[in-house]
């Protein structure tokens, strides 16, 4: 056999492997943004621009990510990061900037993993998509996509992504 022919097949099998071993994991969490009173976990740290009022406003956030829109369901983990009001048309189509960091706790094989989402929270939307950017620990490499819904007082998060 000649030995482009060999090395051709090598390669075809190491796409064939890498393309068998790819996972997609999908997963449902809901955020908890509270904006005020003691327990509050998201803080304004920015007003805005003198553009437009509201333009421009930051939010940093430590927000509980539960199984269930409940608060007082399992905690999945955590949502560290940020939101900001980023769209000039803020009152017939507001958006904002979502990018945090997803700290997981649960179910226990990803504890400790994170998953980094980021993308356009446009809030006047019923179902609005963001992106899965990367990941540490079991999801590194990640990629991928969450739906971003409301469900009551709390974001639904639904997550798919692909894990080589
Ligand atoms: C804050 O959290 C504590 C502990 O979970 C709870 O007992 C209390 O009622 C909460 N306060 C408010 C204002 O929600
Ligand atoms: C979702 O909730 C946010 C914050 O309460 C609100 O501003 C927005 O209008 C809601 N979006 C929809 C489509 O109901
Ligand atoms: C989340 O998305 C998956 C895949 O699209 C879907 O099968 C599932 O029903 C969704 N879960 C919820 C709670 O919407």
């Amino acid at each position: 056999m000649a030995k482009e022919a060999v090395w051709s097949m090598a390669f075809i099998l190491c796409i064939a492997m890498a393309a068998r071993s790819e996972k997609e994991i999908n997963m449902v969490f809901y955020m908890h943004d509270v904006v005020a009173g003691s327990n509050r976990t998201a803080a304004q740290v920015g007003a805005g621009s003198s553009i437009k009022p509201g333009f421009g406003a930051m939010v940093v956030i430590d927000d509980a990510l539960t199984r269930t829109p409940s608060p007082d369901s399992t905690l999945v983990g955590r949502a560290q990061g940020m939101y900001l009001s980023d769209s000039l048309a803020i009152l017939t189509s507001p958006d904002s900037l979502l990018a945090f960091t997803a700290i997981l706790e649960w179910p226990g094989e990803y504890s400790g993993s994170t998953l980094s989402i980021q993308g356009g929270n446009r809030m006047f939307m019923d179902q609005r998509e963001v992106s899965v950017v990367g990941g540490t620990g079991k999801f590194r490499f990640a990629l991928g996509y969450a739906t971003v819904h409301n469900v009551s007082t709390a974001l639904q998060f639904n997550v798919t992504v692909r894990v080589p």
